[in-house]
């Protein structure tokens, strides 16, 4: 060794998690152009709609882009929701990880406390400007220009004004400059950002302002508020140790680890701690929550986890997690896709690790305008929400589009699935949403949510395969019809000649042509009988199917 490591840890620094995101602001996903530029808006849009949900309030949220020079762009974001207080507004917008969302276990589109503050940090990265804000509350109005100290992650704030206001307006608007960005109407564009946003959200009016100054508008097409999703507390299954030790010991309102299990989770009865405690010989649910070891944490996690015929837990609260709901999916999807067949599966709460909800809703759209259009034909479309918010970005990577591609679509009636008019949306809904990364793009492939979609997307699939079956039943049908028609006259006459003059050909065509259609007519739900011949030739093209 030519050096000491004493000289080696001269280098020894420590650094904020602003200074971390800067460097890696991919993470973000500030990465490319068209990229980034829909990362800005996601995180504006996703906080708006929060922010009006936890007010009880209908989100009127407008979005305008303006280019300034090539790749350089004026944005601004305004909502009618609650505003931010003067005191948060700081740390709200410009520091990182701090925020009303990451320490709850209430569903809502953002968790981290990272998206508004990380746009921030893109404006002064890119631009060297700081953004400005502009935020209405109960009777007062306080704006400002904002950037984040990254050393030491706190906000810097600039000429900051507070003033008195009637009271009539509530909201935020932010505003600022930012450049390595690109406007267009791509597939991963601001443009199909906020319509995807519309699709899923009807109870809000969206506007886009773009840089060519037409303006586009979703206005609110239902006259309800979703339920607002309640606060919860974790589900016992689907914990770990580490869970169990981290909560119990930061419980400092109980005196005992039974009553720290009730205070902490959802479904944990006196009774059930009773039942656990008979599972955990040994464990002493007496002491204090302080003194809970992990031994003793491994012993309770296992007997929690030991199986319905020792100890059954009642599922989570349905109430603390809000899907879309079929009526309102299916009105969404017909009126962009106009499909010629639709289905829509929702999923009971399931829960995954650590205790958490989530719910799985799939639709499943085919014929119409549905999928992609590209040059030689259609490609399926497969549009991705995780708590009603897009997902249009690493889609590789992602547990809802694993799981859709492994559903072996052939059994289905689905020949090949890449390339057919086909529109999958799965939405999951959850207090916490598993992303792969802190740019919230992707759900990691956690087993029990790559399940619940794949059994989301089989039930509306098997319903597709119903509806396919029937029109396969009835081309069937149609050919056979044609092939006796060709054979009609001939056959009329033939058997004319044979009746010795008994009957007329014209009248024997009449009356052949009667049964025929008589035969062949109407729906083939109509037609209860079945008819055996046709059945075998549908199970052949099936077969072909599956060859
Ligand atoms: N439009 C808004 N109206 C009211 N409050 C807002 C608004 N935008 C942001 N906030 C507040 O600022 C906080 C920080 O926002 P930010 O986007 O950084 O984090 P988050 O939404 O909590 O989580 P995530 O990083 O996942 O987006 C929010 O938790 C919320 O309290
Ligand atoms: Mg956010």
């Amino acid at each position: 060794m030519d050096v000491s490591t004493e000289k080696i840890f001269t280098q020894f620094k420590e650094h904020s998690v602003a200074e971390f995101f800067k460097k890696n602001r991919q993470m973000l996903g500030f990465s490319g152009k068209v990229r980034s530029l829909t990362t800005i808006i996601h995180e504006y849009v996703t906080n708006s709609l929060d922010a009006c949900e936890e007010g009880g309030i209908f989100p009127e949220i407008t979005v305008e882009v303006k280019e300034i020079e090539e790749d350089k762009y004026w944005v601004r974001s305004s909502d009618n929701g609650p505003g931010i207080p003067q005191k948060h507004i700081g740390k709200a917008l410009g520091m990182m990880l701090a925020g009303t969302k990451f320490h709850r276990y209430v569903q809502q589109r953002g968790q981290q406390g990272i998206g508004a503050s990380g746009s921030t940090m893109f404006a002064q990265i890119t631009t060297g400007k700081p953004i400005k804000f502009d935020s209405y509350y109960d009777k007062k109005r306080v704006h400002g220009e904002l950037s984040v100290d990254f050393q030491k992650n706190e906000p810097l704030m600039r000429n900051a004004v507070v003033e008195e206001t009637d009271g009539s307006r509530h909201g935020l608007i932010v505003e600022g400059e930012f450049a390595e960005v690109k406007y267009d109407r791509s597939s991963f564009s601001v443009y199909e950002y906020i319509k995807r946003t519309a699709l899923v959200n009807p109870h809000a009016a969206i506007t886009l302002i773009e840089p060519t100054g037409e303006k586009i508008t979703f206005p609110r097409s239902v006259d309800m508020l979703p339920p607002k999703p309640r606060e919860i507390r974790p589900h016992p299954l689907g914990i770990t140790t580490n869970d169990l030790m981290e909560f119990i010991r930061s419980d400092k309102e109980s005196r005992k680890i039974g009553s720290s299990l009730q205070n902490i989770f959802s479904r944990m009865s006196a009774g059930k701690v009773a039942e656990l405690a008979a599972l955990c010989p040994g464990v002493d649910f007496e002491r204090a929550p302080k003194d809970l070891q992990w031994a003793d944490a491994e012993k309770i996690v296992k007997a929690i986890h030991s199986g319905k015929d020792k100890i059954s837990w009642i599922a989570p609260e349905t109430d603390a997690i809000v899907p879309i709901g079929k009526d309102q999916v299916e009105k969404s999807m017909r009126s962009i896709l106009a499909p010629e067949f639709m289905a829509i599966t929702e999923r009971k709460p399931k829960i995954y690790k650590g205790g958490v909800p989530f719910v799985v809703e799939a639709a499943l759209a085919w014929g119409g305008n549905c999928g992609r259009p590209v040059a030689d034909g259609h490609n399926s479309d497969i549009m991705r929400f995780a708590n009603r918010a897009p997902l249009l970005f690493d889609a590789g990577g992602c547990a809802i589009t694993e799981a859709i591609k492994s559903v072996e679509w052939k059994r289905y009636g689905i020949r090949d699935f890449e390339n057919e008019k086909i529109t999958v949306l799965v939405n999951l809904s959850s207090v916490h949403v598993p992303y792969t990364g802190a740019g919230k793009q992707a759900v990691a492939t956690e087993e029990e949510v790559v399940d619940e979609v794949k059994m989301a997307v089989m039930e509306a699939a098997r319903d597709l395969q119903r509806y396919l079956h029937g029109m396969t039943r009835e081309r069937v049908r149609v050919e056979r019809k044609k092939a006796i028609m060709r054979y009609l006259k001939q056959l009329s006459a033939d058997l004319a000649e044979l009746a010795g003059g008994k009957a007329k050909a014209a009248d024997l065509e009449k009356k052949l042509l009667h049964l025929i259609e008589t035969k062949y007519a109407g729906k083939i739900e109509e037609d209860e009988s079945g008819d055996a011949n046709i059945e075998e030739e549908i199970s052949a093209e099936e077969e072909k199917v599956d060859e």
